[in-house]
C-alpha cells in the first residue's frame, strides 16, 4: 500500500485547509533543543519528516508530547547521545540540529544528513561558517563531529544563499558571545518564522526577511508557545492540482502574501485567483495558456519546490513552456515519468522544454522525491484514464494525507 491509484478526469470542488509549514516547523523544533523548559508548537503538520524530527529530539533526552497539530517539547533533560541514524539519514533538516546542539551543549556528532535525490546537497557552507564561530569540526567517513567551548559571533559572508545554512547559523548565533552578521541570508518565509519564534523566546535578531541578518547573543532563551504559519508550498501544490484537474477550490489559510511569484505565474497560465481574508479561491480552467519561461530562484523568486508542480500543470495544459531550475542540480526527476504519461519534454542543461499539443494519459509512474511525487499526483488528476503513483512514502514526508484531502475535493483516487 505504498502507492496511490488515481482515476483522472474529475474536477475539484470545495475547500481544503492548508497545513502548517514543514520547512518552518523543522528548524523551530530543532530550536526547542536550546530552551530549558516546555515549548508549545501549534499547527505543526502531521507528516513523516516532523515524526522523524520528534524522534531525534526524544533520542537526545527531550520529552515530547503530541496532541494532533500541537507539539510540546521539554528540552530540560537534554542528554547528548548519538542520534538514531535512521532518522538523521532520512531527512535533510536534521542538519539544523547542529547549530542548536552546539549552542546548548558544545558538542554534536552526526551522519551527513539525508534528503531527496535532487542534488548532492553538501553541508560545506554550514561547517565552514561554524568554524568561524570557534567550532572545531572533524569530518570522517559518512559524518562529522563538531565541538566548541563557547560559540562566538562573527561576520559570516556566505558564497551564496542557502536556507539551511542560514537556519543553522541563526541557531548557533542567538546565544553566542557577541554579534553575528549573516550575509547573504536566505529571505524565505520559513526563515522569518524561525526568527519570529526565537525573538519571542528572547533572541535579539534584526533584518529578518532581508538578505542581511544581525544577531546579538543573549545568555538564554525562554520557553514559548508559537503557532507555525501555513505552508506556502502545500498551498501551491493544491493550486496546481486544481489547475490540472479543473474546478474551483478554496485554500483556507493559504499565505497569499508569500506566494506572489507563484500566483503571478498561475494567473498568466489562466487560473482564476481571488484573495480572501482567510485564504485563496482558485479556479482551474479547461485549457490554460503557456507559462512562458519559469526560472526558479531564492525567495521571493519562483520557488524550486513548486517547479515540478508547474511542469505537471504545463504538461497537462497541452501548452508549450520552458522551466529553468537554478537551485538544485538534479531536480527534473519527474521528466521520464511525465513522458510515460504522454508528455513531450526535452532537457537541455538546466532547462526543461515542454512541447505543446500533448494529452496526458494515466500510467504507472514512480515518485522519487517529495515534490516530484506530488506533481505526478497532480498530473494524474488531469490524465485520461487510470494511473498509479508508486513510492507514496516520499509524498507523505511533506503532505498530510494527500489522498483524503483530494478525495474530499471530489478527486477519484485511493491507496493502492
Ligand atoms: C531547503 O533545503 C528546503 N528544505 C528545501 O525544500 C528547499 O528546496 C531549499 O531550502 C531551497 O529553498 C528544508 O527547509 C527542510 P539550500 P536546503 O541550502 O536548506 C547548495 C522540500 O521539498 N548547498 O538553500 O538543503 C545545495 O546543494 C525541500 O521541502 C551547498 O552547496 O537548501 C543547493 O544546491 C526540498 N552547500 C543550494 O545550495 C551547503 O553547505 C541551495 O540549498 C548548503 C547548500
Amino acid at each position: 500500500m505504498d502507492a496511490i491509484r488515481i482515476y483522472g478526469g474529475h474536477c475539484l470542488d470545495g475547500q481544503t485547509s492548508i497545513q502548517g509549514s514543514k520547512n518552518a516547523s523543522l528548524p523551530i523544533l530543532a530550536a526547542t533543543l536550546m530552551i530549558n523548559g516546555v515549548c508549545e508548537i501549534e499547527n505543526c503538520p502531521e507528516i513523516s519528516d516532523v515524526y522523524h524530527m520528534l524522534r531525534l529530539l526524544e533520542s537526545l533526552g527531550c520529552r515530547v508530547e503530541r496532541d494532533g497539530p500541537c507539539v510540546r517539547v521539554d528540552a530540560g533533560g537534554l542528554a547528548v547521545c548519538d542520534m538514531p541514524s535512521d532518522s538523521v539519514g532520512v531527512m535533510r533538516s536534521s542538519v539544523t540540529l547542529t547549530g542548536a546542539l552546539l549552542a546548548r551543549t558544545g558538542s554534536v556528532c552526526m551522519e551527513y544528513p539525508g534528503g531527496c535525490v535532487i542534488g548532492a546537497r553538501p553541508i560545506d557552507l554550514h561547517l565552514n561558517a561554524l568554524r568561524q564561530m570557534g567550532v572545531t569540526v572533524e569530518e570522517r567517513d559518512g559524518g562529522f563531529c563538531a565541538r566548541v567551548s563557547r560559540l562566538h559571533g562573527a561576520v559570516l559572508k556566505l558564497p551564496f544563499v542557502s536556507v539551511g545554512t542560514t537556519e543553522n547559523l541563526i541557531l548557533a548565533a542567538v546565544t553566542a558571545e557577541g554579534e553575528t552578521v549573516i550575509e547573504p541570508a536566505a529571505r524565505e518565509p520559513e526563515i522569518q518564522a524561525l526568527c519570529d519564534f526565537l525573538s519571542l523566546a528572547g533572541a535579539r535578531i534584526t533584518g529578518s526577511g532581508t538578505g542581511r541578518l544581525v544577531i546579538r547573543g543573549v545568555t538564554a532563551l525562554r520557553p514559548v508557545r508559537f503557532r507555525v504559519p501555513a505552508d506556502r508550498i502545500v498551498a501551491g501544490t493544491y493550486l496546481c492540482a486544481c489547475m490540472c484537474a479543473g474546478g474551483r477550490v478554496f485554500l483556507k489559510d493559504a499565505p497569499a502574501d508569500q506566494m506572489e511569484s507563484v500566483l503571478d505565474c498561475a494567473a498568466r497560465m489562466g487560473a482564476g485567483i481571488v484573495r480572501e481574508s482567510d485564504g485563496l479561491l482558485v479556479t482551474g480552467r479547461e485549457h490554460g495558456w503557456s507559462c512562458g519561461r519559469i526560472v526558479t530562484g531564492c525567495y521571493p523568486a519562483f520557488p524550486t519546490d513548486l517547479q515540478s508542480l508547474f511542469m505537471a500543470v504545463t504538461a497537462a495544459s497541452g501548452q508549450a513552456g520552458e522551466i529553468q531550475e537554478t537551485v538544485f542540480e538534479n531536480r527534473f526527476r519527474i521528466v521520464p515519468e511525465l513522458r510515460r504519461m504522454g508528455a513531450d519534454i526535452t532537457l537541455r542543461g538546466s532547462v526543461a522544454y515542454v512541447k505543446g499539443g500533448c494529452r496526458l494519459h494515466g500510467a504507472t509512474v514512480e515518485a522519487q522525491e517529495l515534490r516530484g511525487g506530488a506533481a505526478l499526483v497532480a498530473a494524474s488528476l488531469a490524465a485520461e484514464g487510470a494511473g498509479t503513483v508508486t513510492n507514496r512514502h516520499y509524498i507523505d514526508r511533506g503532505y498530510e494525507d494527500i489522498v483524503q484531502s483530494l478525495r474530499e475535493l471530489g478527486a477519484d483516487l485511493e491507496p493502492a
